[in-house]
């Protein structure tokens, strides 16, 4: 595989603070160091993969607000080809509201805006970028029905789809089936497949369930877990790397871009699960989302000083 990637998917602005711990219901706490990032899965997701060097585009929708100006410039000034991310004039960009806790545990809540108004006909307007991508990557935060418009697309031109089921809904068979790389984090994995996801005995049950709905490869982070891989009938587990976690925020955005950007290499899928492993160590030793992401350098650097 090389070539390039185009991303289907979300663009937020985020706003972040950070607490002690987290504030019980119908509790009032303090919090410090509010903060406005870039965000968005989707749009974390096409930044990591430009900063290991992927060459890389985004179809997705802001307001015509400041905030989608912001966020529009923040994903070029990374080199991301933002031509067709569309300029909504009935919905404000999309915000996320992100508490982080003093262990680096965060919550978020998504106010979807312009990225709950792509619609299906939006995705085939931009036909033509998906099909000819040598990778399609989707989320979840922007309707299902735009999403599989996309995948139906990729399957009909031979692209080749990643998709990162989050947040995670229930899918049809027939779209799965149509799934290279499924991705999940251990709660997704667990909300899709039915089976708590604890450890990687439970974790290869899980893949094994969406290897039965027709995905080809499965690759499960886990967090403090590490994240494995379940691929042609074989299993991989890597353990995480022992870093200072401050932040866990889009610490599988960072795991999916620098997983695409590799591939786009021509690097195996095991290696690609473990370029993508460092990535997203480096991530959560940081605050934001789009901020947190490394270059490729860093990455480089930590395989060669963490081995
Ligand atoms: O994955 C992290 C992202 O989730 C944040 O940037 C926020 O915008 C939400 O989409």
């Amino acid at each position: 595989m090389s070539g390039h990637i185009c991303v289907v998917g979300s663009l937020n602005i985020d706003i972040a603070a950070r607490v002690e711990r987290m504030p019980a219901p119908g509790e009032t706490i303090g919090g410090f160091d509010m903060k406005i990032h870039p965000g968005g899965k989707g749009g974390n997701q096409a930044v990591a993969a430009a900063r290991m060097g992927g060459s890389v585009s985004i179809i997705g929708a802001v307001g015509n607000d400041d905030f989608g100006r912001m966020r529009k410039g923040w994903l070029e000034s990374e080199g991301v080809d933002t031509s067709l991310v569309r300029v909504d004039g009935s919905a404000p960009t999309g915000t996320a509201l992100i508490t982080v806790d003093g262990s680096g545990q965060n919550s978020i809540i998504v106010i979807p805006g312009a990225n709950g108004a792509i619609r299906p006909e939006h995705i085939e307007a931009a036909r033509h970028r998906i099909a000819s991508s040598a990778l399609l990557i989707c989320q979840l935060e922007i309707p299902v029905d735009a999403v599989s418009a996309a995948i139906r697309i990729a399957a009909e031109n031979g692209t080749p789809v990643l998709l990162n089921p989050a947040p995670a809904c229930p899918l049809e068979r027939d779209l799965l089936s149509s799934v290279d790389f499924l991705v999940p984090n251990e709660i997704e994995a667990a909300q899709m497949s039915g089976i708590e996801v604890t450890d990687v005995d439970s974790a290869v049950a899980a893949a094994e369930k969406f290897h039965d709905m027709g995905t080809r490869n499965v690759v499960i982070t886990m967090g403090s877990r590490g994240a494995m891989i379940s691929h042609a009938g074989r299993v991989r587990h890597w353990n995480a790397h022992n870093v200072k976690v401050v932040d866990t925020t889009a610490a599988g955005d960072s795991f999916i871009g620098a997983f695409a950007a590799s591939l786009m290499e021509g690097r195996s899928l095991e290696e690609a699960v473990e370029v993508a492993i460092f990535a997203s160590a480096i991530t959560v030793t940081r605050h934001g989302a789009q901020s947190s992401l490394p270059i490729r350098s860093e990455v480089e650097e930590a395989m060669v000083e963490w081995r």
